[in-house]
């Protein structure tokens, strides 16, 4: 059988397909596929292992009925029709626990960076702007014993409150659609509604799936409650957040500042504003860009995509039920 793959990826994962004695045909290129040559490309293989941003929407699915199985080498599957995958059969896996850890260093690196504006320091001295002390400049807040509020308490959210629980005695709140017992067993975190989550948190760290219920969710409503000294965080999907509406709430002095792992879009514009804000810490999605992740990453896809040729039940199938559909 024959696997397609639409990046390099860790050879680890590569080690397992071959194993399994599977052909692989890797994507070598360094722009996005376009959809039509991907359904192509899907309908000349079994199996698809899909890396970065491909759209699996249901004119792709239906084109491509004949694959055994689909799997994602990412937590997020906000691209994918999964209600679509179910109904023509098609299972879809992806990659969640693996990079709970690394994903959720990565906001609290933001949390840090934003709190002492460190990327705008750093960037100050290559514009030779470091001269005389001065004791009442350059200063950043502490977030000793502050509020860390969480929008989408799960495995990556829970990551993140344990860190900051531990560094900083920080109180968890969060906001989810269904509360979260193991976290307030763990935490003892409070659930609290979307408005209090915003009124009530210093640092507000988004963590949710995009969907159509949480698209723009952060918009100027959301941030003309926030505390003028809050903290922003998101290194789950650009579209959580409006990000004129962040901009102006930054311009304005609504909220102390932000950190984004995610834009919105992505890339973002080199002359978006937000990347000369010193309050404002951007980096290029790189929540789980470790090599010992990106390792266990590769190779919970390769398991997946071993399994649906064997015909068995993908070990992260998103969605169960396809098997009941499946014949
Ligand atoms: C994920 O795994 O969803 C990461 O954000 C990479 O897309």
């Amino acid at each position: 059988m024959k696997v397609y793959i639409s990046r390099i990826i860790p050879k680890e994962g590569i080690e397992i397909l071959q194993n399994a004695g599977l052909e692989i045909t890797q994507y070598s290129g360094k722009t996005e596929i376009p959809s039509t040559e991907l359904i192509a490309i899907c309908n000349k293989h079994d199996l698809f292992l899909s890396v970065g941003n491909n759209t699996i929407d249901r004119t792709f699915l239906e084109a491509c009925k004949h694959l055994k199985g689909i799997a994602l080498m990412s937590v997020g599957y906000d691209r994918v029709d999964i209600a679509a995958a179910t109904a023509l059969g098609i299972p879809i896996s992806n990659t969640p626990d693996v990079l709970s850890k690394a994903t959720s260093d990565t906001a609290f690196l933001l949390i840090l960076a934003v709190s002492r504006n460190a990327f705008y320091m750093h960037d100050s001295i290559s514009k030779k702007q470091w001269g005389f002390f001065e004791p009442t400049a350059n200063l950043g807040i502490e977030l000793y014993n502050k509020t860390l509020g969480i929008f989408g308490l799960g495995r990556i959210g829970l990551e993140l409150a344990m860190k900051c629980k531990a560094a900083y005695n920080m109180p968890v709140i969060y906001h989810n659609r269904k509360p979260n017992k193991e976290a307030e067993k763990i935490l003892g975190a409070k659930y609290v509604s979307f408005d209090e989550l915003l009124t009530e948190s210093d640092v507000i760290s988004v963590h949710a799936n995009l969907s159509d219920q949480t698209r723009e969710i952060f918009n100027k409503d959301a941030f003309s409650k926030m505390k003028h000294s809050a903290i922003f965080i998101n290194t789950a999907r650009g579209g959580l957040h409006n990000e004129q509406d962040l901009t102006e709430a930054l311009e304005h002095k609504k909220i102390w500042g932000a950190g984004l792992d995610v834009t919105n879009p992505e890339p973002m514009a080199w002359d978006n504003p937000l990347l000369n804000m010193r309050n404002v810490c951007v980096l290029p999605h790189i929540g789980s860009a470790t090599i010992e992740t990106r390792a266990k990453m590769a190779i919970t896809a390769a398991d997946n995509i071993v399994a649906a040729m064997q015909g068995k039940p993908m070990p992260q199938v998103i969605d169960k039920q396809v098997y009941s559909i499946r014949k």
